[in-house]
């Protein structure tokens, strides 16, 4: 569903921000996959017809990676002149925000709703497992942002919980045979259950809305294994999909961005320490060209 979800938040984003920011109204959302329908293509299409002036490109993962965030923002500016639509739009980006305070809220309340159906007397006795789509180890080492900014978000989320219950970050939804940043989701399972642990919830805490990576990896056959390894209660929390705190964390995202003036946060223009991509951490023509942080 995370089509459906992210069209949804992104009108109920712009509701908001049509009241709380008049000056640059009407909002309009857009969204562009980097692999499924709507690509990319499409929205511009669409953007270019409705007459947009300046598009803010919002990244929905709220940590950043290269293999991720930085793939679609590569993407978008082959798609922008490929297109000969170099001077169509002012472009700004909102690249990550792994600790805005609306989204580490939103993820609090999902876990309190979660918490509340566990059958225990003793909530802390509940071991949270926060789990990430892992990625390759030679994009850790060449000092991708994600590992350090998941690990952040996981730890103010902890912080505004303010409980005492025991956590881990795990890494899921590796692919081939080359190394991937560990411990994996699964991993931890066994290990938890082989250690005695009988209840357990997964906080997938890269997605923001449930698609088949929550449904089934972690719905389905996360939930088969902890059966399997003696874990009694195997619970995850749901996407923000409609979080009503989610989207004001989106619309708030959005309009400090756009009262900030500046293109892009100062760390888009920190690159891989071997990157050699031209296309990497640019903005074509950019919103505010005096305002772009230096590229090291
Ligand atoms: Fe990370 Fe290019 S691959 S900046």
């Amino acid at each position: 569903p995370i089509r459906k979800w992210t069209e949804y938040q992104g009108k109920e984003m712009c509701k908001i921000l049509d009241k709380a920011c008049p000056e640059s109204a009407p909002h309009k959302a857009y969204t562009a996959f980097r692999y499924a329908d709507p690509l990319t293509e499409e929205a511009l299409e669409e953007m270019k017809e409705d007459g947009v002036e300046h598009a803010i490109a919002f990244s929905q993962f709220p940590q950043w990676s290269c293999t991720t965030s930085g793939s679609s923002m590569n993407e978008l500016w082959r798609e922008v002149r490929r297109l000969n639509m170099t001077d169509t739009f002012r472009w700004s980006v909102i690249d990550r925000w792994p600790v805005h305070s609306g989204f580490v809220n939103a993820v609090v309340e999902r876990i309190e709703e979660r918490m509340s159906d566990f059958e225990v007397d003793d909530p802390s006795k509940v071991v949270v497992l926060f789990s990430a789509h892992s990625v390759p180890m030679k994009v850790v080492e060449r000092g991708d942002h994600y590992v350090p900014e998941v690990a952040a978000t996981v730890k103010k989320v902890m912080e505004r919980w303010n409980k005492t219950n025991k956590y881990i970050l795990g890494w899921q939804s590796k692919v081939g045979y080359v190394p991937w940043m560990v411990p994996s989701t699964e991993h931890i399972i066994k290990s938890l259950g082989k250690r005695g642990v009988r209840r357990v919830l997964v906080v997938p805490i890269a997605f923001t809305s449930d698609h088949i990576e929550t449904l089934f990896e972690i719905g389905e056959e996360y939930a088969e294994l902890a059966e399997e390894v003696g874990i009694k209660e195997f619970r995850f929390t749901e996407g923000l999909n409609g979080s009503e705190t989610f989207i004001s964390a989106l619309a708030d995202i959005v309009q400090d961005h756009i009262e900030s003036k500046t293109n892009c946060s100062s760390q888009y223009k920190m690159k891989c320490v071997t990157c050699v991509k031209p296309l990497c951490r640019k903005i074509l023509n950019p919103a505010y060209p005096k305002a772009i942080p230096a590229e090291i």
